[in-house]
C-alpha cells in the first residue's frame, strides 16, 4: 500500500500505509495518529482533519470543491496549504505524500 508521511506540528513524524481509495485522514486515524480528529466522519462537515500539503504535491491532488472550501474558513490557522484530509483520496500518483499537521484542530 501506498506511504503517507504525517509531520506533527512539533517535528514528530508518522508513516501510515493508505489503500489505494481510502482518505488520507481514514489513514491517520487507523493509525492513531496524533493531530487528526476526523469528528464528522469524512462527510466534510466538521474541519478536524485540516492539514498543510505542499505545493509540489498538492498538484498531484484533486482540487477542492467549494464545499470543503467552506469548512476550511472555519478551521484553525489556514493558509494557501490548507486542506481537509477527508476530502483527498489515496491514489497511486500520492505514493510517498508528506503532510503536515496544524497545532491544534479547534
Ligand atoms: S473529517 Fe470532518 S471535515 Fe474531514
Amino acid at each position: 500500500m501506498p506511504k503517507v508521511t504525517y509531520i506533527e506540528a512539533d517535528g514528530t513524524e508518522h508513516q501510515a500505509d493508505v489503500a489505494i481509495g481510502d482518505s488520507i485522514m481514514q489513514g491517520a486515524i487507523n493509525k492513531m495518529i496524533p493531530g487528526i480528529e476526523g469528528d464528522c466522519g469524512g462527510l466534510c462537515a466538521c474541519g478536524t482533519c485540516h492539514i498543510y500539503v505542499s505545493e509540489q504535491w498538492a498538484t498531484k491532488c484533486s482540487a477542492p470543491d467549494e464545499l470543503e472550501e467552506g469548512i476550511l474558513e472555519f478551521a484553525f490557522g489556514v493558509d494557501q496549504r490548507s486542506r481537509l484530509s477527508c476530502q483527498i483520496a489515496m491514489s497511486e500518483s500520492l505514493e510517498g505524500l508528506v503532510v503536515h499537521l496544524p497545532d491544534r484542530q479547534y
